[in-house]
């Protein structure tokens, strides 16, 4: 049957597991070599685009860049259409996506894996990298306490939702009331008060207030997130606790420009995890034995 990977609840947590350990791996060789890998993207991005690039690469393939008007998915072609074309070519189809329906449209008709680079509702492959970042800091993830602060309900906290439960690390969200995770799974704790949260915290976590495609709800959102904002003393209450954001970071919105900056932040480690997490993915979708 063909992998797909959509969420890290689709995945389980097996398959968490056999990426995070195939991302570790140096030795995957070029499982792609003679292969295409199409990465289709409806929204901008730095850190995916160009880890994934890196890792089919990496594994020997050549990867397709494809902006969203080349193909205009659901609306030159339907979203079923693009994935079965893109799979006459392609070892595996990966596309960042407006609306999550699209990527399991195409994943029911595609004959090769549907990989997401995120979606409104999910974002699998920065959770990895996150989860990575968190045993190398630590040694574990088992055990770990991370406070995500913000946006309890986005693509990003989701996915770490999901991610660290699975892992065995424990989550506290704190968010503005109308924002929380909706369908949390069990064990994660959400609260209000961003300094609860963080009492404890191994890591403490963060993202934009405002995602991509949510332009028209910014002023809104500015309002309900001020008191959401990762600052030095928040950090202080939880010393020795490492800063983790997905990046792109809006310094002086969610996180002040001295937390970036500060030695407890460990945002580009994280970053470059997008790298090997990506390999990691592919060469599971692939079928290769962690
Ligand atoms: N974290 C992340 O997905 O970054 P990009 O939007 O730049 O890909
Ligand atoms: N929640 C953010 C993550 C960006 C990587 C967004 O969807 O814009």
């Amino acid at each position: 049957m063909t992998r797909h990977l959509l969420s890290i609840a689709d995945l389980g947590a097996a398959g968490v597991a056999e990426i995070l350990a195939l991302s570790e791996r140096t030795d995957l060789g070029r499982p792609l070599a003679g292969k295409g890998v199409a990465l289709v993207f409806q929204k901008p991005s730095a850190r995916t685009r160009n880890s994934m690039e890196m890792a089919v690469v990496q594994l020997g393939g050549h990867p397709v860049y494809i902006q969203k008007d080349e193909v205009g998915l659901g609306t030159r072609e339907t979203a079923e259409d693009v994935a079965r074309t893109l799979a006459c070519f392609h070892e595996v189809v990966a596309a960042r996506v407006m609306d999550h329906r699209d990527l399991e449209k195409m994943a029911a008709v595609s004959p090769r894996p549907v990989l997401n680079m995120l979606s409104d509702r999910d974002h699998p492959l920065q959770a990895l990298a996150d989860l990575l970042t968190v045993k190398q800091l630590r040694g574990r993830i088992e055990g770990a306490r991370i406070a995500y602060i913000g946006d309890g309900d986005n693509n990003v906290a989701r996915s770490l939702a999901e991610a660290a439960t699975m892992a065995g690390a424990e989550l506290v969200i704190a968010s503005p009331e109308g924002y929380r995770l909706g369908q949390a799974p069990e064990g994660v704790r959400q609260v209000a008060d961003p300094v609860e949260a963080v009492e404890g915290a191994d890591v403490v976590y963060t993202d934009v207030w405002v995602s991509m495609g949510q332009d028209d709800e910014a002023e809104a959102r500015m309002k309900a997130f001020a008191p959401y904002q990762v600052d030095a003393a928040l950090m202080a209450r939880a010393p020795g606790a490492h800063f983790l954001h997905c990046l792109p970071a809006k310094r002086g919105e969610e996180v002040t420009h001295e937390v970036m900056e500060a030695p407890s932040s460990a945002v580009w480690r994280q970053a470059e995890n997008r790298m090997h997490t990506a390999r990691g993915a592919l060469a599971w979708l692939m079928g290769v034995g962690a």
